[in-house]
């Protein structure tokens, strides 16, 4: 499972050719910060993944789509070590994730930030504690004054007015909500984000103002991210690379324009379907 060639693309993958942003070639040079390998997983009786492979380079912002039920949550567990893959291999940073021991993961954790879908804030907390949960926790030393001027910092970064570190989830809109988990997801200065749908839920302006806000702090911070999207302007105006998950395979990994154009039933139906919209 865990051969050097189990990273091929398998049979019927298309793999297109990468767009020429001077971004992306630096990219192809430096090492992969993701890379799955021929990952099984069996759910309920069937292989919700039967093959996957895929790779994330530095500064990339790559989108993870397929219909509902396809395993794109599955899998970001998977990535962030909460689940066991049935087979196959996951390397973050070039560590292979089943191989690692506990201290070994707990320091990997510091440098990758989540963002999921149902992984609301701690309800009962403000705001300004929710971003201080992970500096509690992995940085307890850091002083009381210090601890809260990274919490203003990361919700500064994240597009929160300053009034809002004192306030509790539940006075926040759906953005800003949304918002204050990207703040703490950003809490302990990660290389890489996951983000499971992360403008599901919000008005279309407040989808496009949480998109740039991701765009410029990856291209301010040089993050790494991987998000899954129904949102096909998320997908045209964020993602540089678009992954197409299929009856347990990657069908297509490629930049948008070109797997937009992809005579795949399912990939003809997803664009074609929003493009009316
Ligand atoms: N904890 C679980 N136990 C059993 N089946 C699960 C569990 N989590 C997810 N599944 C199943 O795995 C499949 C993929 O789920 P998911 O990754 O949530 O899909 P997606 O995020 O692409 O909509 C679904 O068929 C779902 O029912
Ligand atoms: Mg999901």
């Amino acid at each position: 499972m865990s051969d050097e060639h189990s990273a091929r693309p398998p049979e019927g993958m298309r793999t297109l050719p990468r767009g020429d942003s001077a971004q992306r070639k630096g990219a192809q040079m430096t090492a992969p910060v993701v890379e799955v390998a021929a990952l099984r997983t069996r759910l309920d009786g069937r292989w919700v993944h039967d093959g996957v492979s895929f790779t994330l380079r530095p500064g990339e912002i790559v989108a993870l789509i397929g219909g509902s039920g396809s395993g794109k949550t599955v899998l970001l567990n998977q990535l962030v070590g909460l689940r066991h893959p049935d087979g196959g291999q996951v390397k973050l940073f070039g560590e292979d994730l089943a191989r690692m021991g506990v201290e070994a993961l707990q320091a990997l954790r510091r440098r990758f930030g989540l963002l999921f879908q149902d992984g609301a804030l701690f309800s009962a907390m403000r705001v300004a504690e929710n971003v201080a949960a992970p500096l509690r926790e992995h940085l307890p030393w850091l002083s009381a004054p210090l601890r809260d001027e990274v919490v203003d910092l990361k919700l500064a970064l994240a597009g929160l007015p300053v009034d809002a570190a004192c306030k509790m989830p539940s006075e926040l809109s759906g953005g800003m909500r949304k918002r204050a988990a990207l703040a703490r997801a950003l809490a302990l200065e990660p290389e890489l984000l996951f983000l499971d749908e992360p403008t599901s839920g919000l008005d279309p302006i407040s989808a496009r103002e949480f998109d740039s806000t991701l765009r410029v702090l990856v291209d301010s911070l040089g993050l790494t991210v991987l998000l899954t999207t129904h949102d096909l302007d998320s997908l045209w105006g964020l993602a540089d690379r678009v992954i197409v998950l299929f009856e347990g395979k990657v069908i297509a990994d490629g930049p948008v324009r070109e797997v937009a154009r992809i005579e795949h039933a399912w990939i003809r139906s997803y664009f074609d379907t929003r493009a009316l919209e």
